[in-house]
């Protein structure tokens, strides 16, 4: 009788074993990643690779010095770069999958390259992006909408004030202005000094113009100026 019913709590453990051993799946196989030596590579173009960074919103999310954001820091990571290669051909949301079609192998190396010589601490290189340089004296933009998300992260406006100008820990939020454009501009130019982005130099008073009515209509993601 006792021997039965071990027997029974036997039976009765494995069964309930087998179901936990069911329940738990084994994890999908994630893609393995290449070995560098195996992807035919050219030496690295730091330059290219920070403005890949900036071309495709890596900033946006990662920081302009890749300090982190949203996303982690990326300057000086400790990936190796075919697990550096792997994560970015991944979707890991909310950062989107990128693939070789759009960012071939070998500008996601060139962005390690630069990733790898970014100094602790560095202030961001003043690049403005060449869509929205602007010549001495030119007082108008291109007709047509510019995609106001490009500008925001183009200026890496985003780096302080966040990715969707909702504000952050170092700046206010811009999304929604209801102040006039004069005033903005003036508090803007005011802390020139301190904030590189701020100045005319860097920020012309036309595009300004044309960013300030984006954030006055709330800063939206896929909104034009
Ligand atoms: C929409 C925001 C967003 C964009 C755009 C984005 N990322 Fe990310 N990225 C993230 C987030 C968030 C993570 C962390 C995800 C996690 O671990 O759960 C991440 C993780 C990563 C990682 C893995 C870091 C680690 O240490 O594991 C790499 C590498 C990376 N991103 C590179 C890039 C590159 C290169 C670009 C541009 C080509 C890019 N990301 C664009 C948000 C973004
Ligand atoms: C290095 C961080 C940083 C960057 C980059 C930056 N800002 Fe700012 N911004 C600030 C801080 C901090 C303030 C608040 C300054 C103050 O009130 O003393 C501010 C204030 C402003 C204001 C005035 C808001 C108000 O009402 O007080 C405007 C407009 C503005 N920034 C626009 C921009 C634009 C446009 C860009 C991109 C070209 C940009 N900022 C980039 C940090 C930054």
């Amino acid at each position: 009788m006792k021997r039965a019913l071990i027997l029974l709590i036997l039976l009765l453990l494995l069964t309930a074993a087998g179901c936990i051993g069911r329940a738990i799946q084994p994890a999908p196989p994630t893609p393995t990643a290449t070995p560098a030596s195996a992807l035919n590579l050219a030496p690295p173009a730091v330059a290219n690779g920070q403005s890949q960074f900036q071309k495709h919103q890596c900033v946006s999310c990662h920081g302009p010095q890749a300090a982190g954001g949203v996303g982690p820091q990326l300057a000086r990571t400790t990936l190796d770069f075919p697990h550096f290669l792997e994560k970015v051909r991944n979707a890991i949301p909310p950062k989107p999958a990128y693939s070789p079609q759009e960012l071939p192998d070998q500008d996601v190396y060139d962005i390690y390259a630069w990733l790898q010589q970014i100094q602790a601490g560095a202030k961001p290189t003043l690049i403005a992006p060449p869509a929205v340089q602007v010549q001495p004296g030119q007082e108008t933009l291109p007709d047509g909408p510019i995609l106001g998300m490009s500008l925001w992260t183009g200026l890496r406006c985003d780096g302080c004030h966040g990715a969707f100008a909702q504000g952050a820990a170092q700046a206010p939020a811009l999304a929604g202005l209801s102040y006039p454009y004069e005033r903005e501009r003036a508090k803007m130019r005011q802390t020139a000094a301190e904030i590189p982005e701020h100045s005319a130099d860097f920020i012309h008073d036309v595009v300004l113009k044309r960013l300030y009515q984006w954030l006055q209509q709330g800063a939206q993601p896929l909104g034009g100026c």
